[in-house]
């Protein structure tokens, strides 16, 4: 047993929004003690070693939203970007997903796992323990199934944890053009029922929007990932007010997400059926958008706020879930206490992940981030730099002054 001790330590405890002068105790991997300090003389007597940190301690961060497995990228777009046009303009032009539809398609199984694989280096050294992973850039059977074939192999082999998500219903590919009913039949009847055969996902996640699917054809995406006994997900009033909230309480998801554009109804229906919010605010930013999605305001009414990355080449090229949480305090005005609490508890259950990650607490692995901050306010208010100086991932030291420390 190793007991680590620090004077800012931010366990993301339900209801706790301070960090404690305090200490815990890790034994094969998982938290079985918290305390305040001084640590307890039984407890250091058990103890292989004591070791205190200078900084400040919080849970590893879970990055709730994220598109890791893709091919290619499309800095080509940022021109048209500057030149105003919109996101759905450069959709409907050829760029956008249908781009990285192709790019993906071409890229071979092990080109695919060694990018992911790059990317989730750079997400554990800005802190990131756990990550949830999209599919949805394949759109066909073999691609689909080859993504999420790498989320599993990168789950295995790396220590990040996946959580995967299939996401087929992110566009409607070139091979449907026209036929958006036999997509969503061909995801339904063939799509889902191998992915569930093969263990290879755990949510099903849709993009109800205006030009992508409707609120109705994503109802019925859902309702067919619900009868095969996947959890939900949804990608709602990303960019115009759709219902997509409403939808998502109605349907049970277990989260929304984006919701830029959600309505006054969507906030009080997702607080009253417990559907966890997953906003994303670099992807506002990268977008160039004036809106993000209202925050305090979901907070006030109930509604549990997680703050992610939407890690992806179009709408939000960055891996650093630092950069979503200075966005979230700037632009959002959250404050650093609920911007921790997005990234780690309030995450945890986006992803369904609760009883394990999230909060430093007894039962749970022992993942945890010290930051070289002297506050938990200075993680977020020290800005552009990555914060972090150690990750421990399951009690193993991962990263060690910002460099991967894991064997490969
Ligand atoms: O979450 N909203 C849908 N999908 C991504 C964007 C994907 C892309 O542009 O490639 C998102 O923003
Ligand atoms: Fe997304």
């Amino acid at each position: 047993m190793i007991i680590y001790s620090c004077k800012n330590i931010f366990t993301a405890k339900e209801g706790v929004d301070t960090a404690i002068d305090g200490y815990f105790a890790v034994e094969d991997g998982i938290i079985t003690a918290v305390g305040e300090n001084p640590i307890p003389a039984d407890l250091k007597e058990k103890a292989e070693k004591v070791e205190h940190f200078e900084g400040t301690i919080c849970p590893g961060f879970i990055d709730a939203h994220t598109h890791l497995v893709h091919g290619g990228a499309r800095e080509n777009e940022l021109q048209m970007k500057l030149a105003g046009k919109s996101y759905i303009e450069i959709h409907n032009a050829g760029g956008g997903i249908n781009s990285t539809v192709r790019s993906t398609r071409e890229t071979s199984h092990a080109d695919l796992k060694k990018k992911a694989l790059k990317h989730l280096d750079t997400m554990l050294i800005h802190g990131t323990t756990t990550v949830e992973s999209k599919s949805g850039y394949g759109l066909d059977m073999d691609t689909e199934i080859k993504c999420l074939e790498v989320n599993k192999e990168i789950n295995e082999e790396h220590p990040v944890d996946i959580v995967p998500t299939y996401m087929g219903a992110h566009a409607t590919p070139p091979e449907f053009k026209g036929n958006k009913d036999g997509y969503i039949k061909y995801m339904i009847e063939e799509v889902m029922p191998e992915v569930k055969k093969r263990g290879l996902a755990d949510f099903v996640d849709s993009f109800c929007e205006d030009e992508i699917f409707s609120v109705e054809e994503t109802e019925r995406v859902m309702q067919g990932a619900k009868d095969l006994g996947f959890n939900l997900k949804v990608h709602a009033d990303e960019i115009v007010p759709f219902n997509g909230a409403e939808l998502a309480a109605k349907m049970g998801a277990v989260s929304a997400e984006h919701l830029m554009a959600v309505s006054d109804q969507g906030i009080k229906d997702m607080a009253k059926a417990g559907v966890t919010a997953v906003l994303l605010p670099s992807t506002s930013f990268f977008l160039m958008s004036p809106i993000y999605a209202p925050a305090k305001k979901m907070i006030e009414e109930g509604v549990r706020v997680a703050i992610a990355t939407d890690f992806n080449p179009g709408s939000s090229p960055t891996e650093n879930l630092q950069m979503s949480m200075w966005v979230a305090c700037f632009k959002m005005k959250l404050t650093p206490a609920q911007i921790l609490r997005g990234v780690t508890l309030n995450a945890a259950h986006a992803v369904k992940r609760e009883k394990t990650v999230g909060s430093i607490e007894v039962g749970k692995q022992a993942d945890f981030v010290v930051f070289d901050a002297k506050n938990i306010d200075f993680i977020v208010y020290h800005l552009g730099v990555n914060s972090v100086s150690k990750v421990f991932k399951n009690g193993e030291l991962v990263v060690d002054e910002r460099r991967v420390v894991y064997k490969k």
